[in-house]
């Protein structure tokens, strides 16, 4: 199996803090940026110390060129972990989020305490999908996000109320970091087979609803890891913590718990 690939630019990350206890850090999916954990404050805080950081190239986090490798942006979590003296915590990762989660767990296990994929998966690209992934990356470099802003939201939410908020996020992205993360996306490797060896509380949260992760990806991964769990969210799609977050709070909490 090929090594995950390092990059050498460092980058501090932008996060928010909030409140205190077992350490917890959220990653956002892409093109998105912390905001979208923002609705599950109200139900977390006074539960656990919520770290939500914003990824390289994402939000309030500076851009570098060329891909972001999904192991080095687990080193960005793990040098803002470091800055902030956790040894150990719990990552909540949302889709591509979710890549960089397993990353982190392939690389310091030691340092993870507890696992949620939020609709995310393990699988790498297939072909087709790489190859279109490479494209957009050009395109964006070339013409900006507005073509991604128009189509993507649709794609994440059937929720109307939704809809322009992500419009809106998504136009206020970083062409460099959205480019940086299509081609980190398009060379990640797959994680399936190493779903065995994380072995720490792990619940999947997937949405009933998601047009873009199957739900029998979700159900491999249950499967898979020896301490998961699969929590489905009816009436959700690929924005659960947005759609149903009281739903998904309480399968947060129920991780807490057991750690
Ligand atoms: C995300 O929400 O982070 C993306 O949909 C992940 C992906 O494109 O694989």
């Amino acid at each position: 199996m090929k090594e995950l690939k390092k990059m050498d630019e460092r980058v501090q990350l932008y996060f928010e803090e909030y409140g205190k206890g077992t350490p917890v850090v959220f990653i956002h999916g892409f093109p998105l940026d912390h905001t979208i954990w923002y609705p599950l404050l109200p139900f977390l805080q006074g539960k656990a110390r919520l770290i939500l950081p914003d990824l390289r190239g994402h939000g309030k986090s500076p851009a570098t060129k060329g891909g972001y490798d999904m192991g080095a942006l687990a080193d960005d979590i793990k040098d803002m972990l470091d800055g902030l003296n956790i040894r150990q915590t719990v990552l909540v990762g949302h889709s591509m989020g979710g890549y960089v989660s397993l990353a982190f767990a392939r690389c310091y296990p030691e340092r993870l305490l507890g696992l949620a994929l939020v609709a995310s998966h393990a699988a790498a690209d297939t072909p087709e999908r790489r190859q279109g992934r490479l494209q957009t990356a050009g395109e964006v470099e070339r013409r900006g996000v507005k073509s991604l802003a128009r189509t993507m939201p649709e794609k994440l939410t059937a929720h109307p109320e939704l809809i322009e908020p992500l419009r809106r996020l998504i136009l206020q992205a970083n062409p460099a970091g959205v480019a940086g993360a299509l081609r980190g996306m398009a060379d990640r490797e797959d994680m399936t087979r190493r779903l065995s060896e994380i072995n720490v509380p792990a619940v999947i949260i997937a949405g009933a609803q998601d047009s873009l992760i199957p739900l029998e990806k979700s159900k491999e991964m249950e499967r898979l890891l020896p301490r998961g769990w699969l929590v489905e969210v009816p009436g959700a799609g690929h924005l659960p913590m947005m759609e149903a977050p009281e739903m998904v709070a309480e399968a947060l909490q129920r991780l807490f718990e057991k750690i």
